[in-house]
């Protein structure tokens, strides 16, 4: 298996992708790294801590790390993901605790332990992940690579053209695409795609499986679509969809692609994507350090990762 640790703002997306990660034969979830981002970093917290008892999973340690961005205040979502970040799901209390380090300590132990490098998959904002790289640069010779859910060549959902997690803390993301360490981008070009059915998941919320009624009430956990107030059904599995790329690559049309992070005027947050045919020819990549290499998934096989996923 893939040893993997996982970054979270749990949220809503991030419950099922740690809900799949621990079910999935092909990972060994050595830890979970918890920061502020759809919700308050006590909120998610709490939240990773329960979703684990859920999966009966309590002995992997949960670490608390940036309670907000390097430089802006925490945003949370809570018009997506209900003030307590999972919605309108309230899942039963936990006596299980955070470890007593801070997410930055709790990865560098379980990378530095690792026998073999160890896949971070970010799926919040990078606050942590850049914290990480700074502090201990050295680490990312035994980190295989950073699966990151961020970003879009296109259309964003906090504004625009920028993704929430890029957006909550850019720099974070500069930070991190700056560091050396090989990048794959889960962005909204594909994150916007994968979704399950409302027949599926409704099957899900009255069935008999305890774990099928959480994933079911995530699923039709429903986002507010306008200013009107009205509500809307999507069944995106969202983040989780970053944790099925990362098992099942061949699902997904990949590039790599230079591609930079936006810091100022409206486009902050942006992921700025080159995606002209011959992107080398151009003499302003040879000079701008901030463009970096960054295998970016564009298309995916919709009905093979719904599958996997379920
Ligand atoms: C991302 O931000 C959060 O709302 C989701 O959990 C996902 O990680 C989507 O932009
Ligand atoms: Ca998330």
């Amino acid at each position: 298996p893939i040893p993997v640790i996982l970054d979270v703002d749990t949220g809503v997306d991030d419950a099922l992708a740690i809900l799949f990660a621990l079910a999935h034969p092909g990972l060994t979830v050595l830890g979970i790294s918890c920061v502020a981002g759809n919700a308050p970093l006590d909120r998610v917290v709490e939240n990773t801590l329960r979703i684990l008892d859920v999966a009966g999973a309590g002995d992997i340690p949960v670490a608390a790390g940036a309670h907000r961005p390097l430089i802006e205040p925490a945003r949370a979502a809570s018009h997506v993901h209900g003030e307590g970040g999972l919605g309108s799901l309230v899942l039963p209390a936990t006596e299980r605790r955070a470890v007593p380090e801070n997410s930055v300590e709790l990865m560098r132990r379980l990378i530095e332990a690792s026998p073999e490098p160890v896949t971070l998959v970010a799926l919040a904002p990078q606050t942590n992940l850049a914290l990480l790289l700074r502090l201990y640069p050295g680490l990312a010779g035994n980190i295989e690579r950073i699966v990151f859910m961020g970003g879009s060549t296109s259309v964003g959902n906090a504004t625009a053209v920028a993704e929430f997690n890029v957006w909550h803390d850019p720099e974070a993301a500069a930070i991190v695409q700056g560091s050396g360490v090989p990048t794959y981008m889960y962005g909204l070009d594909v994150f916007n795609r994968v979704a399950v059915d409302e027949a599926t998941a409704e099957a899900l919320l009255a069935g008999d499986s305890p774990l099928g009624r959480v994933v079911g009430a995530l699923l039709t956990n429903r986002v507010l679509a306008g200013t009107d107030g009205d509500t809307e059904y999507s069944g995106l599995i969202g983040d989780a969809g970053a944790v099925c790329a990362l098992v099942d690559p061949g699902a997904l049309r990949t590039q790599l692609l230079p591609l930079r992070v936006q810091l100022s005027g409206y486009g902050r947050g942006q992921t700025l994507a080159d995606l002209r045919r011959n992107p080398g020819e151009d003499i302003v990549h040879g000079l701008a350090e901030e463009w970096q290499s960054v295998e970016v998934a564009l298309e995916v096989d919709v009905p093979r990762v719904t599958a996997l996923f379920l």
